[in-house]
């Protein structure tokens, strides 16, 4: 269980869409400092907001990383990007491109935090998914977040040792750049946001932020043609 007040945040990707949310509500709810990264960062007017460099995909970058957060206690991993391609049609770059930031990147950042968060008391480490780790019918993106689930589950037991909480987080559409150009029904990120953070402070592994998510959880164990967009 870690709790919010005073602890000291990293949201990757966190100077837009769901990773700014979560920015905003840690310092709600009395987050002492956040580290907010961004490939390329900009300022804040709140001297709690530290803006970090970070290029998850890159070693480089997340090595600096590690070197700038030692006091870091809470770890989520927001970062993630998208390609409209299907399987089917995706070049070899689009597949490196979602993964080596979806996956690969969520394996790189922990992997370099891991020992900060041990050394400050093990704390909680929380990656966003997706409804779409389950769903079929988003192709690349959603093959990179079925990988990221099992990673998370993983992370889980490896984690456990150093007394760090793993929470997975699925959602399904929700108000960002990501689906500025869908016509559909979105979530609001603060609200994901708080109820992440809730479930943090309760000690809880998985969040489920709204009905989409759960209603695909509840089904996994029906018939897999059950599980794809639109069924
Ligand atoms: N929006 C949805 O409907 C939805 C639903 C389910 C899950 N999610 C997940 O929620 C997370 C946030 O998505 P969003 O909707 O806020 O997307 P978004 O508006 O497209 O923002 C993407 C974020 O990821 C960062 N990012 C992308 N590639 C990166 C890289 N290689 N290294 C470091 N940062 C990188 C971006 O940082 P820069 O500022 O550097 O570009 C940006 O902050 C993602 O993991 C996404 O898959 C979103």
């Amino acid at each position: 269980m870690t709790s919010i007040k005073d602890s000291v945040a990293l949201v990757t990707g966190g100077q837009r869409g769901l990773g700014k949310a979560f920015v905003d509500e840690l310092l709600a709810a009395g987050a002492a400092k956040v580290y907010a990264t961004a490939r390329r960062p900009v300022g804040s007017d709140d001297p709690r907001v530290v803006p970090v460099a970070l290029d998850v995909a890159d070693a480089a970058s997340v090595a600096a990383l590690a070197e700038q957060v030692g006091d870091v206690t809470l770890v989520i991993n927001n970062a993630g990007t998208t390609v409209r391609t299907s399987l089917l049609d995706a070049t070899l770059d689009e597949l490196n491109e979602v993964f080596a930031t979806n996956v690969y990147g969520v394996v790189a950042v922990t992997q370099a935090v891991a020992p900060i968060l041990a050394r400050n008391g093990g704390g909680a480490l929380v990656n966003i998914a997706s409804v779409l780790s389950w769903l079929a019918g988003s192709s690349v993106y959603g093959a990179s977040k079925a990988a990221l689930w099992s990673v998370s589950n993983s992370l889980r037991l490896e984690l456990a040792a150093q007394g760090t909480q793993v929470v997975g987080v699925h959602l399904g559409y929700t108000d960002t750049d990501m689906t500025r150009a869908l016509d559909v029904p979105k979530n609001d990120p603060r609200q994901v946001a708080r109820d992440t953070l809730r479930a943090v402070e309760r000690g809880e592994t998985e969040v489920l932020a709204d009905e989409v998510s759960r209603v695909v959880k509840a089904a996994l164990s029906g018939p897999v043609e059950n599980l794809a967009l639109g069924s």
